[in-house]
């Protein structure tokens, strides 16, 4: 049920009208957000994606078949009014919304469309499940705060796009059926029609195509690229997800570097009025890994680790200095204060969380009034315990919280418990955006798993010039001319200066444990390519969900991508994956076996 246009073209949008309309016929269009029935009056809030009017039925003014219509009207019915804009009573003003100061008066009325009544209240803070909103999207799509958000990832996809198109970049479309490389996360397949048994995968980034167009000339190249990983989903994951992606040639580090500190110079003026301080601070892997605990460090509060390992290598607590034996680290923080906040069962719960990252303990101090209280102090001597506290720049009041383990295990727990603690202890200012560089990756690290050395960035990464010497002698040693950048704690991009001579790919190939036939079978269309004049070349990728995410200031991807996936990849609008029709699987020679 629903009338027809007829004719009436739409003359202004709602929340655009103001008191420079008042006296204006005005034709307006949209949902209506609410209903106020006050006998011979109602009123209904009309909206569209600018905002919402309110509009009055008076009985005596739009005669009785328009106000008999206007009963008819539920929430989210779709209508067209035609009215009169005039000035509300300055005691029926709203300040709340920009058309407060008026209202349309209507003398007719069209139902365009009937709406069930939603299952969720379409109001910006809402309680209901984030499944029920993913299977009615397009209802919670409709909701101010989710206009906001996807209208601001346009905004920024435009920004980005100009900002690059003047420094002159081409945006280059890459394919979306190309072929699977291993290194890689795990791919998303489509089976071949006229290839029996063969497959497609889904690029999970345009990492090998950009530098091809670099090969090819092309000098600067970006492109807002669909990517796909068939990763475990995490608030800040989704299988597939966009990225800024940019390649540059005749490059080093600082140039990349440069160049995308003014975009983001530029989109952070643009969506925050924020002005960064450019250059942009950086940490080395190492330095961010020393004194946060991590490669993406949220650098808005202190808490930061001190490495306490020479002071206790030789203690008589067994489980430090053995850590220490064993070629591990003894590592803490000072919590500045939560000896006197943190009771007793706040300081275990602290030990429990640590152990659920896989700490095996969890040793602190309490620095009180009277002396120390902790379960440990009886192993050290007075001069140890001393170095200690002043290590720690201990004082009254502060628990001193120690990690003693595999340098790896000690970064995890500790790395965790600083964001924790600051969590608990509400030190982060949400109105900062910190951005910071981390620098100088380790090109390689060791997979326990497959008891051999993989990437850390991807094995087209260039090692750093001064490091090539211990690619066959000590590979773990070496560094990469790859970079990350992280905003509040988020890796939001990363890239590298990328190898470009057959030699060093082929080098670096084998070192992952590739043999030379492998390796050309796998990647022989780049290991040739690059045989035909490469120029030196580099890039980045943004996660462009992340950044929209960071500067919308939301928790999750899934607020500003329009049609995002749930934990399990799968889409609770349309149900996909779904099975398919026999006669599908029989074209692409494929017998399920589930
Ligand atoms: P990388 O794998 O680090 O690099 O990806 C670049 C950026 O993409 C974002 N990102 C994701 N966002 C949402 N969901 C995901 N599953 C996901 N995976 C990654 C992150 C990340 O920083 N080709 C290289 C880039 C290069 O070297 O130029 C690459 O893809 O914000
Ligand atoms: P235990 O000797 O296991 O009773 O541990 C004594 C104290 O050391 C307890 O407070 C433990 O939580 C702590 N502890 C145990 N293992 C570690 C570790 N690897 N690092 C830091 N503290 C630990």
């Amino acid at each position: 049920m629903g009338e027809l246009m007829g004719g009436w073209k739409r003359t202004h949008m709602c929340g655009t009208l103001n008191l420079e309309h008042v006296g204006q016929e005005v034709t307006i269009m949209g949902w209506a957000h609410r209903r106020r029935d006050l006998g011979g009056l109602i009123f209904i809030d009309l909206r569209d994606r600018t905002g919402i009017v309110q509009v009055v039925f008076n009985e005596e003014k739009c005669g009785g078949d328009v106000f008999r219509k206007a009963e008819m009207v539920r929430s989210e019915y779709v209508l067209a009014v035609k009215g009169m804009v005039v000035k509300r009573d300055p005691d029926t003003v709203n300040p709340k919304i920009p058309t407060g100061e008026i209202e349309v008066v209507a003398n007719q009325l069209k139902i365009l469309s009937v709406s069930n009544t939603p299952p969720f209240s379409l109001e910006d803070d809402i309680n209901v499940s984030e499944m029920v909103r993913l299977k009615y999207r397009y209802l919670d799509l409709r909701r101010a705060e989710m206009q906001r958000n996807i209208v601001l990832r346009h905004r920024i996809a435009k920004w980005v796009r100009d900002f690059l198109d003047s420094k002159g970049f081409y945006e280059i479309e890459t394919p979306m059926l190309t072929r699977s490389t291993p290194e890689g996360a795990r791919d998303y397949l489509v089976p071949s029609r006229v290839h029996p048994g063969k497959f497609y995968a889904l690029p999970q980034s345009p990492q090998l195509f950009k530098q091809l167009l670099m090969l090819s000339g092309f000098d600067r190249y970006f492109q807002i690229a669909r990517c796909f990983r068939d990763e475990d989903l995490r608030a800040d994951r989704q299988p597939e997800f966009t990225q800024i992606d940019i390649e540059m040639s005749f490059v080093d580090v600082d140039d990349v570097i440069a160049i995308n500190e003014e975009m983001l110079a530029d989109i952070f003026k643009r969506a925050l009025g924020i002005e960064l301080l450019l250059p942009l601070p950086r940490l080395t892997y190492k330095e961010a890994m020393e004194r946060y605990g991590t490669d993406k460090p949220d650098t808005r509060f202190g808490l930061e680790l001190k490495d306490l390992t020479d002071l206790v290598k030789d203690c008589e607590f067994k489980v430090f200095s053995s850590a220490v034996a064993s070629g591990g680290s003894v590592r803490a923080i000072n919590a500045k204060g939560c000896a006197i906040k943190f009771s007793r069962r706040e300081i275990d719960a602290l030990v429990d969380f640590a152990k659920n990252f896989g700490a095996k303990g969890l040793a602190w101090i309490a620095v009180e009034q009277d002396g120390l209280k902790s379960p440990i102090t009886k192993f050290f001597t007075e001069q140890q315990m001393s170095d200690i506290l002043k290590r720690l720049e201990a004082e009254t009041g502060d628990l001193l919280l120690f990690m003693a383990d595999k340098d790896d295990v000690v970064f995890q727990v500790l790395g965790q418990l600083r964001l924790e603690l600051a969590r608990r202890l509400e030190l982060i200012d949400k109105s900062k955006y910190n951005l910071v560089w981390v620098v100088e990756f380790p090109l390689l690290e060791y997979d326990e798993e497959e008891k051999r050395f993989v990437a850390k960035h991807h094995p087209f990464t260039a090692p750093m010039d001064q490091d090539i010497e211990y690619l066959d002698t000590d590979p773990a040693r070496v560094r990469a001319k790859a970079y990350d950048i992280v905003l509040n704690g988020v890796e939001i991009g990363g890239g590298s200066i990328r190898i470009h001579t057959t030699e060093m790919q082929e080098k670096m190939l084998n070192v992952l444990g590739f043999s030379k036939e492998r390796a050309w079978k796998s990647f022989g269309f780049l290991l040739e390519a690059f045989k035909y004049g490469a120029p030196p070349h580099g890039g980045i990728a943004y996660g462009l969900d992340r950044l929209v995410m960071m500067l919308a200031g939301r928790d999750s991807i899934r607020d500003v991508i329009a049609f995002p996936k749930v934990q399990n990849a799968s889409d609770p609008l349309t149900d996909a994956p779904a099975e398919v029709e026999h006669k599908q699987l029989r074209e692409v020679h494929i017998r399920v076996d589930a």
